[in-house]
Order: structure tokens, then C-alpha cells, then sequence
């Protein structure tokens, strides 16, 4: 997409958004979307990275794979992340180097809170005590929190006892979000903040409301909204994600917040939200969409407005449908978000009243 403008892009991606509108028989003219690019570069603030043994190229790799190949491309920076972890690069390689083990390595994930940046070393054999060792000198050199992931994401541990955790802090709120490096975060801080703030305009929150969101995650969205209504109550399947939302909600004094545990594609949860009076519906779901929820929520709930912010236009857009010509619901406004510059991706938030 670098042969566009960033200004270029955002038109690009609002007709993308019009266009999967319009295929779905929802009509909403381009020119009445809000769109913004927050950042085109250094906005990335989690990444996996590849690495390789390869002794002819000079030892360790680390970068990206290459399109539909194996061969790693080495970096020694790269634009896309944030400055603190593209700068982190060079002396990452040069530690994976030394270590003994370095041929079981096949990738490493990096994350960046305000407060410290974490790394997650992934290891295919047993990591020997003189590489554990090293890893844990490095953390501390570079201020790094360094974690060892031997198989699934369950295996993954501190490499020191757990310090502070990482964080970040959501402006139009004043919250303190804590989140693992492993966990669902909107990768783009500067976006993220511009979608926070575009949910709270269009949800519009006063203080008698009732607000139920599905696919609420650490509550990135449920804290900033519990702060001027009666109640919010988030809706998300990982278990993980859950306990640190609610421990998100204690550290913040936010005692109007309730998390549910439910699978929102296979089992739409029972009847305990038909009775909770919720005046407003806000979600926030994965690619796939929410038709199975919609579909068997929305008819009873009857909810005044729908925030939808939505990572697919594609399924947004069949959604929409479903919203408008069955359920009665009107597209009121729509703002797109670059949160991805240079790359296809668009986020999109859509009101319903
Ligand atoms: C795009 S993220 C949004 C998270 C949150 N709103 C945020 O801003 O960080 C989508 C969330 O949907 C959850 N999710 C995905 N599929 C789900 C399902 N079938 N049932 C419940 N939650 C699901 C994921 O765990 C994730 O937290």
C-alpha cells in the first residue's frame, strides 16, 4: 500500500467499507464517513518475530518470513513497530547469538507497555542453565521482561518472578489497563485511543444507562464507559482475558463493571441479559462477525443504539444487513480508523439507533 498517501489509504479503505456496505444492500455515502490516520509508522506495539540459525549467512536471523517462503529476512529495524522495539532489534540477535541453544529457537514475541517492554522466547529443546542465565542478565540490562514459552501458550513463564505487569493507559478515562504480552491488545496505541473515544461519542453514555458489550476482552472499552453510566456488563470467551478484566476493574475503582464468561458463536448465553434492563449494546467482535448473537439477542433487548466496531468490513457489512432491513435499525454514522497504515486492514466503528 506504500504507493498510496496516508490520506490515500483512508479514502481507499473507506470505499472498501461503502463497497461491502453496498453489496449487502446497505447503502451510506462515503463522503458522511468520519476517517482518520492516526500513525503511519512506529505504531506496532506487539509482533512475532522469525529467527533461524543459519551459519552461512553469519549466525542468527531475526526478522519476518518471507511471502509463501521459509527464508527469514533479518532486520535490524523496522518501521512498522514502535521505536522501543525496533531499537531493541540489534541487541536481541546479538544475545540470541550467544546462547548455546540458539538452533532451537524458531521465534520470538515482543511487546511494548508504557512502563517496560516483554519478550517471549520460544524453545523447542530444554534451555540449558548457562542460557537461562544470560536471558535473565539481558532482561535486566535492557529493562526487558523475558519470558520462555515451551509449547502452547500455557507453557509460558516468567524467566524472574512476575514484576509490575505491563501496562498501558487509556486517555479518555484516566484507566490503567494491565495486560500479558500473550493477551488480545489493539496492537496500535495512538488508534486505539481514537477508537475508545469514538465508541464513548457514539454510545453517548449517561447515567442512567445499562450497557451490555459482547467481546469485551481485558476491557479496554468496558472501563472507559463504566465510568459515566450505571452499569456495563463485558462478554467474552477467554478465561484469561476475563480474570485480568476484572482485576483491570478492581485496580481502576470501577464497581459498576461485570465480566461473564460465554461462548458468543456456539452457545448464545441464556436468558440473564432479557432481564437486566440494558438500555445499549456495544461489541467489539473477532473477524467473523456476530450474526449468531445479533440474530438471537437483539430482537428482545431491543437496545436504543449499537456501537459496532468491527475489524471485517466484510462481515460489518452483513451484519449491517441484518440490523437495518430485519431488525429496523437505522445506520447513523460510521468512522473509519487506519489502525494498520500500509497494509489492507481497517477498522471500522458503525452506530445503529
Ligand atoms: C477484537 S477483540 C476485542 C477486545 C476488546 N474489545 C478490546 O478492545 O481489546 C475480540 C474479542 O472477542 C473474543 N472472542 C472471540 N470469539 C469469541 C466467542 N466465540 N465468544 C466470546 N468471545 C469471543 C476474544 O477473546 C477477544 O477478546
Amino acid at each position: 500500500m506504500q504507493h498510496l498517501s496516508i490520506g490515500g489509504q483512508l479514502h481507499h479503505k473507506q470505499l472498501n467499507v461503502g463497497a461491502a456496505l453496498k453489496r449487502h444492500g446497505v447503502t451510506f455515502a462515503v463522503e458522511q464517513m468520519k476517517g482518520i490516520s492516526p500513525s503511519a509508522w512506529g505504531y506496532r506495539r506487539k509482533g512475532r518475530l522469525s529467527v533461524r540459525y543459519v551459519p552461512k549467512k553469519g549466525g542468527v536471523l531475526v526478522g519476518f518470513r518471507e511471502f509463501e517462503k521459509s527464508y527469514v529476512t533479518d532486520l535490524k529495524q523496522c518501521h512498522t513497530l514502535v521505536p522501543e522495539l525496533s531499537a531493541l532489534l540489534p541487541s536481541l540477535k546479538a544475545q540470541l547469538q550467544q546462547l548455546s541453544g540458539r538452533e532451537s529457537i524458531p521465534q520470538i514475541e515482543i511487546a511494548s507497555g508504557t512502563n517496560v517492554l516483554a519478550i517471549i522466547v520460544r524453545y523447542l529443546a530444554p534451555c540449558s542453565e548457562q542460557d537461562l542465565l544470560q536471558l535473565i542478565s539481558f532482561g535486566r540490562e535492557q529493562n526487558v521482561r523475558v519470558y520462555l514459552q515451551s509449547g502452547g501458550p500455557d507453557t509460558i513463564v516468567p524467566l524472574e518472578k512476575q514484576g509490575e505487569p505491563l501496562t498501558y493507559r487509556i486517555r479518555a478515562s484516566g484507566d490503567t489497563i494491565k495486560f500479558l504480552p500473550t493477551d488480545f491488545i489493539q496492537v496500535n496505541d495512538v488508534a486505539n485511543q481514537e477508537i475508545v473515544e469514538s465508541v464513548l461519542q457514539m454510545l453517548a453514555p449517561t447515567s442512567r444507562d445499562r450497557v451490555l458489550e459482547l467481546f469485551c476482552g481485558l476491557g479496554n472499552l468496558t472501563l472507559p464507559v463504566a465510568s459515566s453510566i450505571e452499569r456495563v456488563v463485558g462478554v467474552d470467551y477467554d478465561d484469561g482475558l476475563l480474570r485480568r478484566a476484572k482485576d483491570n476493574a478492581l485496580f481502576n475503582h470501577k464497581d459498576n463493571v461485570e465480566f461473564i464468561h460465554a461462548d458468543l458463536t456456539e452457545n448464545p448465553p441464556g436468558q440473564w441479559w432479557a432481564v437486566e434492563g440494558f438500555t445499549k449494546l456495544l461489541l467489539d467482535p473477532p473477524r467473523s462477525g456476530a450474526l449468531e448473537i445479533l440474530t438471537a439477542i437483539v430482537p428482545t433487548l431491543a437496545p436504543e443504539r449499537i456501537v459496532y466496531a468491527s475489524c471485517n468490513p466484510e462481515t460489518l457489512a452483513r451484519d449491517a444487513a441484518l440490523l437495518t432491513a430485519r431488525f429496523g435499525y437505522r445506520l447513523e454514522a460510521i468512522r473509519v480508523v487506519d489502525m494498520f497504515a500500509h497494509t489492507g486492514h481497517v477498522e471500522t466503528i458503525a452506530l445503529f439507533v
